[in-house]
């Protein structure tokens, strides 16, 4: 099928590649138009395993084309993506003036009817304001456009592999002719009758991928109430992580056996320093806002988010504990990103960890795999190196903020000797307190003695 793909970031380049690769002719716009030449001289803006190869591969075999035109694009499709922003307003709401603009671009750059398909999260009901937009401002051309909802899964970092590997595609729909074409979109991924890039065609067998057809109110609340439960979770374990503290008990034996039971499963039970990144919090609050604006007070999501406040606090307590006082001090910050395998810093809690130490007076050297170009434009007064050893050197404490495997894999007992002082204060629950203790460190991490 031939597919427009709007809006460039995250979303819209792994959606844009993964399609084309699934054997669709796709054409991605942006209203950046630098972005878009970036993308044309072959430079990939973000970091996301495996995207720089599949938009290469796309490219050359014909199968994906960028243009700044929005026009172009729309009119040489059937179906059209829509992967623009929805950031956060003060709020809490989240900002669908982008949705709206696109809208009016496809309703009067097209020239024949369309599939407009929106990918980017949007609150419950945006769809139906999308299909009013439509109507009113094709009024003069009188075209007629189905809407659908087709929320995106991705996790940064492993968004190329959750691409073909899902465990359901949830397409909203107002008619079957809408959900046929979205069968007919995923239909390599349903039928597994792609080459996969992750595995090189060598794909685990997998069970067949359900795709859920609901309506298109269900299926922008299927992705809320995902996200946010996940938040939940997270929040759940740090909440155990503190009793466990208080109790003498440990939250890693804790959670494990937690999620060996089906109904609960293991994933999204990692205690540390809280959920970041662009999508949870903003997700959260949009949920929330939402509820709120039809009169349900979600108040268990209200207490998640403040929990997950709470825990950079709850970690200053520890560095406290560990260092008295922090100020002057050289203090070692092993991760920035907001989680492993990815160059992205919003929200991250390890730039609450960097503010606030530098607030407070710290010297600060810090080291992430792929996130220090970001941070150094936000935090120019600390030092920067890729290579973890070479930060710790002189450091009198670490702080371990983002569990990349590097950080996991450190041998601490070289980096002890390059230290000014063996103290590890660990915010993601990477090493064993034992081991740690017998090679000569004071160990503070969350929810383990
Ligand atoms: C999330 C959703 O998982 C994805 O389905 C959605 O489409 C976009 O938002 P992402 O933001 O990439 O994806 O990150 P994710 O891997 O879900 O992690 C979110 C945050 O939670 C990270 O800061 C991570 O460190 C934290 N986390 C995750 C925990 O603190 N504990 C856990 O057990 C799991």
């Amino acid at each position: 099928m031939h597919l427009a793909v709007i809006g460039c970031g995250y979303v819209g380049l792994v959606t844009g590649a993964c399609l084309a690769e699934a054997g669709h002719d796709v054409i991605c716009t942006d209203v950046d138009a630098g972005r878009i030449e970036q993308l044309r001289a072959g430079h990939v803006p973000i970091y996301e395993l495996y995207l720089d190869k599949i938009l290469d591969s796309a490219r050359k075999a014909g199968k994906l084309s960028y243009t700044s035109d929005a026009g172009e694009a729309i009119r040489n499709s059937d179906a059209i993506f829509i992967c623009v922003g929805t950031p956060p307003k003060e709020d809490g709401d989240a900002d669908l003036s982008a949705i709206d603009n696109v809208a009016r671009q496809i309703a009067t750059e097209a020239r024949s009817p369309k599939l407009v398909i929106e990918k980017s999260t949007v609150p419950a009901r945006t769809g139906l304001e999308l299909r009013r937009a439509l109507t009113a401002y094709s009024r003069s051309s009188g075209l007629s456009f189905r809407v659908a909802s087709n929320p995106e899964f991705l996790r940064e970092g492993t968004a190329v592999f959750d691409f073909f590997h899902p465990d359901r595609i949830v397409v909203g729909v107002e008619d079957e002719s809408s959900a046929r074409d979205l069968r007919e979109i995923y239909r390599p991924i349903l039928d597994r009758s792609f080459r996969c890039p992750v595995h090189q065609g060598t794909c685990p067998p997998a069970d067949a991928v359900p795709l859920v057809v609901t309506t298109i109110n269900s299926a922008e609340l299927i992705k809320h109430a995902s996200n946010s439960f996940l938040a939940l979770k997270i929040s759940y374990a740090n909440v155990i992580a503190d009793l466990c503290e208080r109790i003498g008990a440990d939250v890693e034996e804790v959670t494990r056996a937690m999620g060996l039971d089906q109904r609960i499963g293991a994933q999204f039970l990692r205690a540390g320093l809280g959920f970041g990144g662009f999508c949870f919090p903003k997700d959260l609050q949009a949920f929330v806002h939402l509820a709120g604006t039809v009169g349900v007070d979600f108040e268990i999501l209200k207490a998640a988010e403040r929990v997950n406040k709470q825990r950079i606090e709850r970690f200053f307590d520890k560095v406290r504990q560990a260092l008295w006082v922090i100020k002057g001090k050289r203090v070692a910050v092993l991760g920035l990103a907001f989680k492993a395998n990815t160059d992205d810093i919003r929200f991250s809690p390890a730039l609450e960890v960097v503010k606030e130490l530098i607030r407070q007076g710290a010297q600060v050297q810090a080291s992430d795999p792929e996130a220090i170009a970001r941070t150094k434009a936000l935090f120019p007064q600390a030092s920067y190196h890729t290579d973890a050893y070479e930060v710790l050197r002189d450091a009198e404490a670490a702080l371990v903020c983002t569990e990349w495997d590097v950080f996991r894999e450190l041998d601490w007992e070289r980096a002890g000797k390059l230290m000014a002082r063996r103290l590890v204060i660990d915010g993601r629950n990477l090493y064993s307190p034992a081991r740690m203790r017998e090679l000569g460190f004071e160990y503070y991490c969350f929810g383990r003695e």
